[in-house]
């Protein structure tokens, strides 16, 4: 199998990077659910983008190793697409393992947040925290994250529920994106809790007139999302969110049944979603109603893991014939920044194969923040985003769950971690 563009002539190269030799080669998505695989596997990016990819002597053949400025000898390994993480809470302050040991004793997460803990202790973090050490916070886990093989992430707000603390987060997650590595995706969520004594139609109100207008205006989010649940905001105050974050440019996403189906299927299909997220009380119905609408379910097992919860039905979907995007949903209830984890959590809690929690961590997870432009698999014109893990091959992958196996990272062409 072979794969070139011809548009770009081995004339006219400015930096070519050949990784070359892989046991194993993941190219992208396959018919079905799962992922085309190639065996002595190479690609050739030129530029940051991917030029060619199949077997190392055909692309060897066209991109000679003696010709590229840089080269990556990936003999006995398995080279992914790099990790696309599709839902973060990345961006936050303070310490909740005492929660932890909490939940460990029998409180519930819905209870301790109702209390006024969980979510709204971050936020106390976050608003005594500074603008700097909001951003040295965000880029070590970035740091991990690129370390673990994730290249592209998203990253959400929703430790402020004030304008002016949403704006500031924000801003941080600006910062810390432009000065790494890792492409970081913003997505404002004011409306992730209700503010401590504050009546939840009028903190609606003030998501919907104060926080969108000034979000909008600052320019750095591109989704808008909501914890659409039980306790927290009802189906109708999470459209009426979801529709004014669209007006204002922002693309809708939601957190949705993940405690209780109270109707965030629904909202996603109606208000075009690019993505519904958790989905561990969603029925038949519910999977029906974000298929039709071409809603890409996002599933969440660490925090299923870490709740002791039951996993998300993935394989109602993928048995439909529908990719499921996998996600870490780190945060300080679910500190987990590895992907290759969540692919052991996949494949042991949700039984999906290897190969399609390698689908879920890369192209369906691109998918399900937007990125169309091959952003999770390495086909030609892709961004050349690769992780080379040190093992046979992408089987490992879920199979391992002991120490990190990726041993290089790729961005755009260029080695960014070894
Ligand atoms: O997706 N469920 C809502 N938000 C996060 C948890 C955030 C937190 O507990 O700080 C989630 O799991
Ligand atoms: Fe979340």
């Amino acid at each position: 199998m072979r794969e070139q563009d011809t548009d770009t002539p081995a004339t006219d190269r400015d930096t070519l990077t050949v990784v070359h030799s892989a046991a194993e080669l993941v190219v992208g998505p396959d018919d079905d659910v799962g992922v085309d695989v190639v065996e002595d596997g190479a690609f050739a990016a030129v530029d940051g983008t991917v030029v060619a990819v199949g077997s190392t002597p055909d692309v060897i053949a066209e991109y000679p190793l003696a010709e590229a400025d840089s080269t990556v000898d990936a003999a006995g390994q398995t080279v992914l697409p790099g990790f696309v993480d599709p839902h973060t809470h990345a961006l936050f302050a303070g310490d909740r393992s005492d929660e932890f040991v909490a939940k460990l004793r029998g409180a519930t997460y819905e209870e301790i947040l109702a209390d006024g803990g969980g979510i709204l202790r971050t936020v106390d973090a976050v608003r005594e925290a500074s603008d700097d050490e909001l951003v040295s916070n965000l880029t070590a886990h970035l740091d991990a994250m690129l370390a673990h093989g994730t290249t592209t992430v998203e990253v959400k707000t929703g430790y402020g529920l004030d304008t002016e603390t949403e704006l500031r987060m924000l801003d941080a997650i600006d910062r810390a994106g432009s000065a790494h590595p890792v492409d970081v995706v913003p997505t404002f969520m004011g409306a992730h809790a209700v503010p401590r004594g504050m009546d939840t139609d009028d903190y609606v109100d003030d998501v919907v007139t104060e926080q969108l207008p000034a979000v909008a205006e600052q320019g750095i989010a591109e989704f808008c999302d909501v914890f659409c649940e039980r306790g927290v905001f009802d189906a109708e105050q999470s459209r009426r969110i979801l529709e004014a974050g669209r007006e204002f440019g922002l693309t809708p996403k939601i957190h949705a049944d993940e405690f209780a189906a109270i109707g965030g299927t629904d909202v996603a299909a109606d208000v075009g979603a690019v993505s519904a997220d958790h989905l561990l009380h969603t029925d038949a119905t519910g999977r029906e109603t974000l298929v039709e609408a071409g809603v890409t379910p996002v599933v969440l097992p660490g925090t299923a893991f870490g709740l002791g919860a039951a996993y998300a039905d993935a394989r109602a979907f993928l048995d439909a014939g529908h990719e499921v995007a996998l996600a870490t949903d780190f945060n300080p209830n679910c500190f987990a920044r590895s992907m290759g984890f969540v692919a052991t959590l996949a494949s042991v809690g949700m039984r999906m194969t290897p190969h399609e929690a390698i689908r879920g961590i890369t192209s369906a997870a691109a998918n399900a923040i937007g990125r169309t432009d091959g952003t999770g698999t390495l086909r030609p014109g892709s961004p050349a985003d690769a992780a080379v893990l040190d093992v046979p091959s992408a089987t490992h992958l879920s199979y391992r769950f002991d120490t990190n196996p990726v041993s290089s990272v790729l961005k755009s062409g260029v080695v960014v971690h070894a």
